[in-house]
């Protein structure tokens, strides 16, 4: 186990949702298993009176989002965490005068010594990343001649290429690159790491990873919920920029990417860079009509149950152009990838939540079993991200029986067997690898600006486009009736079920 630094976080925004809903929760599993450093100290910012007694008894104590676990763990091992918690009030605004700020943080790193090592989680609507930034300068709060200091920040990371320059310039005043962790949580997430372990320690897929076997390239990111609080968040956003413009091009450029030299952070992160800028940006309205499709939820009956139309929800437009269904195709413009299509889509209100990557191989060049029963049955190797995360392979077996009929088998391995280990949640290793210094797992500025060059044509397109349409399903379907056509020629979706081995197309709904 690597040794974490004596340290303190600062998290901007302590007393909002995030706070109590994720990163308290990872910091209590990280000091559970003995991963947190001897000295720690966590300092609550924000705009709400409180003191450090309130502060633990909200997202500690009495936090509901470690009730069960706290039960398990034993007050002595409770009071141990809880007392590592403290809070300071920035008064109206997070534009003020940070020196008071400032000595409270000398104070507890004088008492709790914290070695001068900070890292600082904005937690706060992003409009305030470059204030905080500029005020924490402003008193030397970014120096690094006494301990280094660190920038966490939250998606989204702009709202258009031109925002996200604007703010990577922003930040980059107060804080060098190398300080600035962007966090994509995707990127916490075992199964996506295990996409560059599945691809690069391995040698039975990587020779077969190109256009000479690969077909194309499907990748579902469903979700069954609908908005739900966050309606006035998500009207402005909308699936391509919520989703697909960080998480799930991630995911595609982990898929993508040529083999780093090595796994320095700064060699993967150098790939997926290249990764991106290969996408073929679409700009001309043909091919954007005829490869994206955008959607909207209406409102349906589940199981008896009404469900809402987007425009229904809470803080949104009863007019609402902003897509929940998102569905694009491309191509990426390299060596490896010529001429293979790409698939991605992400959804909210679909039958189930899943997200997987399937790669379909290329059928045989000759076939030989005239009674193979295999058409339209290609090879595929699905990465299932989650749930039932695992890793599955559909291949041919003969039938028994006279002749040479052939079925489709899976070959499957899944993460629950691994029964031993423990699986960080996203947040967890996220945390502990800024605490390490280590930002593998960390979005750096150019690829933020990579992914928006190639989201921004599609967005203009659906905002001021010719013939744009919004098409509406029905909540808890897989997508408007036209969501086929996109892979029109090639076959249809694999609608995954619940489970990685279940046959498309069914799922449980509720
Ligand atoms: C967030 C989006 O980044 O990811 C949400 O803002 C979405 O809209 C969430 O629900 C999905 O994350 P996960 O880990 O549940 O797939």
């Amino acid at each position: 186990m690597k040794k974490t630094a004596d340290q303190m976080l600062v998290i901007f925004g302590a007393s909002g949702d995030l706070t109590a809903r994720k990163l308290v929760p990872a910091l209590f599993n990280l000091h559970l298993s003995n991963n947190l450093p001897d000295n720690f100290v966590v300092l609550g910012v924000s705009r709400s009176d409180m003191t450090d007694k309130a502060f633990r008894k909200k997202v500690v104590l009495e936090s509901t989002y470690l009730t069960e676990k706290i039960k398990d763990a034993g007050p002595e091992r409770v009071k141990d965490f809880a007392d590592k918690f403290f809070y300071e009030d920035l008064g109206s605004s997070y534009d003020t005068d940070y020196q008071r700020l400032r000595n409270r943080i000398e104070d507890l790193n004088d008492m709790l010594k914290t070695a001068g090592n900070i890292i600082y989680y904005l937690s706060t609507p992003p409009t305030l990343y470059e204030t905080i930034a500029k005020n924490l300068a402003d008193v030397k709060l970014n120096t690094q001649n006494n301990g280094w200091k660190r920038l966490i920040v939250e998606k989204p990371f702009g709202y258009s290429l031109e925002t996200a320059r604007e703010l990577n310039i922003g930040l980059q005043q107060y804080f060098n690159e190398s300080q600035i962790y962007r966090i994509d949580h995707y990127l916490g997430k075992e199964t996506v790491q295990n996409l560059l372990v599945t691809r690069f320690a391995n040698s039975i897929f990587e020779p077969l990873w190109n256009r000479n076997y690969i077909n194309h390239v499907e990748i579902t990111n469903a979700e069954s919920v609908g908005v739900e609080k966050r309606g006035g968040y998500y009207d402005k956003s909308g699936a391509l920029r919520d989703m697909f413009q960080n998480h799930l091009l991630q995911i595609v450029s982990l898929v993508v990417m040529e083999p780093p030299i090595g796994d320095a952070p700064e060699e993967i992160r150098n790939e997926k860079v290249k990764a991106l800028k290969s996408l073929r940006i679409i700009r001309d309205e043909k091919t954007l009509h005829e490869n994206t499709i955008r959607a909207q939820y209406v409102a349906s009956e589940v199981n008896g149950k009404k469900i809402k139309g987007y425009r229904e929800e809470e803080g949104v437009d009863a007019n609402s152009t902003t897509e929940t269904y998102a569905a694009i195709k491309f191509f990426v413009d390299n060596w490896r990838w010529h001429g293979v299509p790409f698939y991605v889509r992400t959804a909210k209100r679909m039958p189930t939540k899943v997200t997987e990557v399937v790669i379909h191989f290329k059928s045989p060049h000759h076939q030989i079993f005239s009674d193979a029963g295999m058409s339209g049955k290609d090879n595929k190797l699905i990465i299932r991200i989650q749930p039932d995360e695992g890793v599955l392979i559909k291949f041919g077996v003969k039938v028994p029986g006279q002749g040479f009929k052939v079925e489709r088998a899976n070959l499957d391995f899944y993460y629950s067997s691994l029964t031993e280990t423990h699986v960080m949640q996203a947040y967890e290793r996220l945390l502990l690898d800024a605490m390490q210094g280590d930002a593998t797992l960390y979005a750096r500025a150019d690829e933020v600006e990579a992914a928006w060059e190639f989201v921004d044509p599609i967005l203009e397109y659906w905002e001021n486009g010719k013939d744009i349409r919004m098409y509406g399903y029905a909540a808890g379907v897989w997508g408007p009736e036209n969501a086929d056509d996109l892979i029109d020629g090639i076959g249809y979706w694999r609608n995954p079920g619940e489970n990685l081995a279940d046959d498309p197309g069914y799922c449980v709904i509720c």
